[in-house]
């Protein structure tokens, strides 16, 4: 059996950049899960199966027809440092990464048969090579006999704050507040349901980022996966 990493914790705790580093320098593949999440959210909003305001799904058979029919794969791309994801042969557009198919994802999160139809694609990545799996469930639900389980946290300010830094840098403007409003909504419908909710493995190391860069992060992860 290969070895897995898992990577778990709230939106914007620094996931998916630790997630790649490791996995470039172990030479593994990166499960990045909530795209998988994204990717249905995405379709299931351009299928109009959610309601306008999101707050309603509109057939949920419909919803689980539509995630089975979805092919995906993930390829490595160095330039952005993280996957792309190819759907039915096709790249998606950076678009999948926003905010708002961010919250079209955690609406979908929470139905059972969605996320069993997701299950085995991500097993089945295990059984080619290492992995580094990023998500909200990897040491809980998907992988949990997992060789190391992390789950990384930081405070919603300090996330905010971060996601400020991030918009600003790309040239955009951002309302601190309005984001940090998004992302406690979003961590408490995680948090709160009833499916594989986020939360740590009960053997995972918990390490809060808040006050820690990015670098020393990333070094505490690494000695996990030396032990
Ligand atoms: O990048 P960010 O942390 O903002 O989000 P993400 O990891 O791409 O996940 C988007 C959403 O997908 C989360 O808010 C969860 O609702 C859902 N998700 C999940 O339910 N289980 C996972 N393993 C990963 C993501």
């Amino acid at each position: 059996r290969y070895p897995v990493i898992c990577i778990d914790g709230p939106s914007g705790a620094g996931k998916g950049t630790v997630a790649w580093r490791l996995a470039q320098t172990l030479g593994y593949q990166l499960l990045d899960s909530g795209a998988l999440y994204r990717i249905v959210g995405l379709k299931a909003f351009e299928a109009g199966l959610l309601s306008v305001d999101i707050q309603q799904l509109i057939d949920e058979t419909v919803l689980l027809e539509l995630t089975k029919s979805l092919q995906i794969a993930f390829e490595p791309n160095n330039v952005s440092g993280r996957v792309d994801i190819i759907v039915n042969g096709l790249r998606v557009g950076e678009q999948v990464r926003n905010e708002t198919v961010g919250g079209y994802a955690s609406r979908i999160a929470v139905f059972p048969q969605v996320r069993q139809a997701l299950l085995k694609l991500q097993q089945d990545m295990a059984m080619r090579s290492g992995l580094v799996a990023d998500g909200r469930d990897m040491g809980t639900v998907v992988f949990p006999y997992a060789d190391v389980k992390i789950f990384l946290t930081a405070s919603a300010e300090a996330r905010a704050e971060r996601r400020v830094t991030q918009l600003v840098n790309a040239g955009q403007t951002a309302d601190f507040d309005a984001i940090l409003t998004t992302i406690k909504a979003r961590d408490e419908r995680d948090e709160n349901r009833a499916i594989a909710p986020s939360k740590p493995a009960e053997d995972a190391l918990l390490i809060d980022s808040s006050s820690l860069d990015a670098d020393t992060v990333y070094q505490r992860i690494k000695e996990q996966c030396q032990t």
